[in-house]
């Protein structure tokens, strides 16, 4: 886990220049714990941001930071509080990194268990929630010599920085006096083991816990942290929430254009058009543009647009059968805190159905944690077996339920013959399933062409597996709204309430924000840019386009660099994307303008890629790159991105009469000087 010392040093640049950057832009920092939009904190610790202080005022002894992007650390968090606290009797608070300042963590009382859970995000960054933490780690922590700690990273081991702040954190904190009471341990989603090193991992905690502090292990119990209370309201009661975005929905006085829109608040826009891009039979792309004229919402090129889904029918269905509220769906219930920590995690009073439909990700891939955590509410002894055997075993579960591709709903009818869960508390539901979280697209318009238009280009995920369907939540509702939109005859992979909560999306409206990107054109519309990105990779890279072309437009006497695009697709005729409007760009842009596409399908005997294309034009890009060019590469991270800058390292190289060590050394420092950008997943 030592990373050599250019490492170190190239991290540690970008951090700086990462938290500068959006330190800056004041995007975060908002993050107080009764902020939260419809997130509202319930319990006392709602209103400090001292850390010392909420241990003391609520009784705790062990906390649980989440360094988390994408929901897994905090999904991770919640479960291993849960399990500390039964099988340790420790008294845990989960705690988002944002929601506290840090000034006082050189008193906190070395009886505290501090736990962090700490995700690497963009490229070996903090994640949103994690920035100022960072920050402060790095420039301002002095002595933290009571602070006992551990730290588990997650990482993707396909992307250069792997695990970059987990490591960090835990080598910092090290080098800061404080005490690691158990080893740092790692995930890795690259290849696919994410799961698995965190049970790892967590048994390593268990043994220091029973083993160096003497604690005693007892079995695993569920003991709820919140009590479902049953209300006798009717449907029309307006503070019911429906599975509005965010309770300021509720209010009927709101102004719905004013913001401010963020994660804990959307905007609920009008999608104006939405557009089939591809030629095929069984694979969709839509392109949809969201109509940004009636809000103060603002973006710039290169950002991301986070939509805010909602389930299909066919997995609410499945779900509610499984977990028993088939007969429930519109009844109201509010939610009492038994635990003062314990922030409610969305508007109540609300539906079943709502809480199903909007607030809880219930199809995609199972964890074994997760099955050993239902075991005790199985309908049968029988089946108590079955499920702990597959709790217990690696491969089994591998075979018969990560391969077979099975939704939590799916595999507690299988494993019960179609039978109900009746004895599994919807608490239970609330407190485990992870919260339904936005997806984030490449913005693929202009904020200087369309500055109240967002477009998006997404690949819709969806596939028959054993006669099964597997989707994608958010790429099948855009689907299934292109569909209606354009009154289409097709049928849609999965069907999904349009309309929305109190018909507030009728008329094709999404709950949207936007993400503020690093992903950003050079300020000097002179520097030449080569922009790499396949498949959907393009999406940014037409919004780079169009700006250019507006800015010859707006001002034909300004000097634009040359722009340089290469992109891949399957064939010419079944997947590629904007084909009819590059031909635009290029008249407008001129000699300046230059485009080729690797059809990947349409020799039988060799792939094309677009590295073939980077190297056939090597020359060309070590001109461009003497001139100072930005390279952008956007698209899929798992073997393009890596591919990709493999092949520009030889080009480098080449072209310099330099070794591919030193060529790949001066690639790491583009990327530090932002002259080569990655937006990859
Ligand atoms: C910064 C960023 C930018 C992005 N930009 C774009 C973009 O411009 N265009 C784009 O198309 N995408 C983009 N993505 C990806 C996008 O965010 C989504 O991840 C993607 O669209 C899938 O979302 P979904 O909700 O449809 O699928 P999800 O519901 O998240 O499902 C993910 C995958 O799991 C599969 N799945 C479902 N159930 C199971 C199961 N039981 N077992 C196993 N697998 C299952 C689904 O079929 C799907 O393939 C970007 C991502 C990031 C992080
Ligand atoms: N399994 C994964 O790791 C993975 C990663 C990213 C995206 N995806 C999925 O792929 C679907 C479509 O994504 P997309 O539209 O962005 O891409 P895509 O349409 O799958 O691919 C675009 C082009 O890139 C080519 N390509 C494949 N591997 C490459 C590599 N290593 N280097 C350069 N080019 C490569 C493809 O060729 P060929 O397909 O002909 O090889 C295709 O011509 C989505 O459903 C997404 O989830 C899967
Ligand atoms: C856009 C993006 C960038 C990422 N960058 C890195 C990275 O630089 N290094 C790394 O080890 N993992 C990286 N990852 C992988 C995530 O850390 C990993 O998926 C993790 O499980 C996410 O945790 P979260 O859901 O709590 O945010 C990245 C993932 C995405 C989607
Ligand atoms: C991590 O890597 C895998 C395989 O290399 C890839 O398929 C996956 O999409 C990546 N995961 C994330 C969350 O980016
Ligand atoms: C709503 O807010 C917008 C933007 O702040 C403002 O222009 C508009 O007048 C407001 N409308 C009402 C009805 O208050
Ligand atoms: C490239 O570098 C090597 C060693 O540094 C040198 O011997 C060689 O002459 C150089 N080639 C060219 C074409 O400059």
């Amino acid at each position: 886990m030592a990373l050599d010392t250019l490492d170190f040093a190239v991290l540690f640049a970008l951090a700086v220049a990462v938290v500068a950057y959006f330190a800056k832009d004041q995007i975060f920092g908002s993050g107080n714990a009764n902020e939260k939009g419809f997130l509202s904190n319930t319990g006392s610790s709602g209103s400090s941001r001292d850390l010392v202080e909420v241990l003391k005022k609520n009784n705790k002894n062990t906390v649980l930071f989440y360094g988390s992007q994408t929901g897994t650390a905090e999904d991770y968090a919640s479960k291993l509080l849960k399990e500390l606290a039964s099988r340790f009797g420790l008294k845990c608070l989960t705690a988002d990194l944002a929601d506290y300042d840090y000034d006082t963590l050189d008193t906190i009382s070395n009886d505290v268990l501090v736990f962090f859970l700490m995700a690497t995000y963009g490229e070996g960054e903090p994640t949103d929630n994690a920035v100022e933490f960072y920050d402060y780690l790095q420039n301002d922590a002095d002595q933290l010599a009571t602070l006992k700690y551990t730290v588990f990273g997650l990482g993707n081991s396909t992307y250069e920085f792997y695990n970059a702040i987990g490591k960090n954190v835990f080598e910092k904190l090290e080098s800061l006096g404080s005490e690691s009471f158990a080893p740092y341990g790692e995930g890795d989603d690259g290849k696919g083991t994410m799961d698995e090193d965190f049970l790892a991992w967590k048994e390593k905690v268990f043994d220091a816990l029973k083993n160096d502090l003497n604690f005693e292990e007892h079995d695993l119990t569920y003991e709820p942290a919140i009590e479902i209370i049953p209300m006798d309201k009717d449907v029309n009661d307006e503070t019911v929430s429906y599975g509005e975005p965010s309770a300021k929905y509720l209010d009927p006085t709101y102004n719905a254009s004013r913001g401010p829109f963020d994660h804990s608040h959307p905007y609920i826009a009008p999608i104006a058009t939405t557009t089939e891009l591809f030629h095929s039979k069984d694979r969709s792309c839509v392109h949809a543009e969201f109509d940004i004229s009636g809000s103060n919402l603002r973006y710039s090129t290169g950002d991301h647009l986070a939509i805010w889904p909602s389930n299909s029918d066919e997995n609410i269905k499945l779900f509610a059968k499984a977990f028993n509220v088939e007969s429930k769906l519109n009844d109201v219930f509010k939610i009492k805190a038994l635990d003062s920590t314990y922030s409610i995690p969305f508007h109540t009073p609300i539906t079943y159905g709502a809480v199903i439909r909007h607030h809880l990700e219930i199809s995609g891939a199972i964890s074994r944690q997760f099955l050993s955590s239902i075991a005790n509410f199985s309908p049968s002894p029988e089946i108590k077996k079955e499920v702990t055997k597959l709790a217990n075993d690696k491969l089994l579960f591998a075979k018969e339920v990560t391969s077979q591709q099975l939704d939590v709903a799916d595999l507690l009818l299988k494993l019960s013959n179609g039978q109900p869960w009746t004895q599994i508390p919807f608490e239970f539901v609330i407190e485990t399933i992870p919260h339904l979280q936005a997806r984030y697209y490449s913005i693929s318009s202009s904020s200087l062409t369309e500055k109240t238009s967002i477009h998006v280009t997404a690949v819709v995920e969806a596939e028959t597996h054993h006669n099964k369907k597997v989707g994608g939540v958010v790429t099948n509702l855009l689907k299934n709204l292109e569909i209606e939109q354009n009154n289409e005859k097709s049928e849609p992979f999965l069907h999904y309430d349009l309309k929305g909560p109190r018909g507030k999306f009728s008329n094709f409206k999404l709950p949207v924000h936007v993400r503020r990107s690093t992903f950003k054109l050079p300020s000097n519309p002179s520097i030449p840019i080569i922009l790499i990105g396949p498949g959907t990779g393009i999406a940014p890279m037409r919004g780079f386009v169009r700006e250019r072309v507006t800015l010859k437009k707006n001002d034909p006497s300004v000097t634009i660099g040359e722009t340089f695009v290469f992109y891949g697709c399957r064939t010419r005729d079944e997947d590629y994307l904007y084909k009819n409007e590059w031909p635009e760009y290029a008249k407008a842009l001129g000699d300046s303008f230059q485009m080729e596409v690797a059809f990947s399908r349409e020799d039988p005997t060799k792939k094309v890629y677009v590295q073939d294309k980077l190297l056939a034009h090597q020359l060309k890009l070590n001109e461009l790159l003497d001139k100072g060019a930005y390279i952008y590469v956007c698209g899929d991270a798992s073997r393009m991105a890596r591919d990709v800058q493999k092949t520009l390292g030889s080009i480098l190289a080449k072209g310099r009469n330099i070794t591919e060590e030193k060529a790949a050394e001066l690639i790491r420092s583009f990327k530090v000087q932002n002259r080569y950008q990655e937006d990859v997943w």
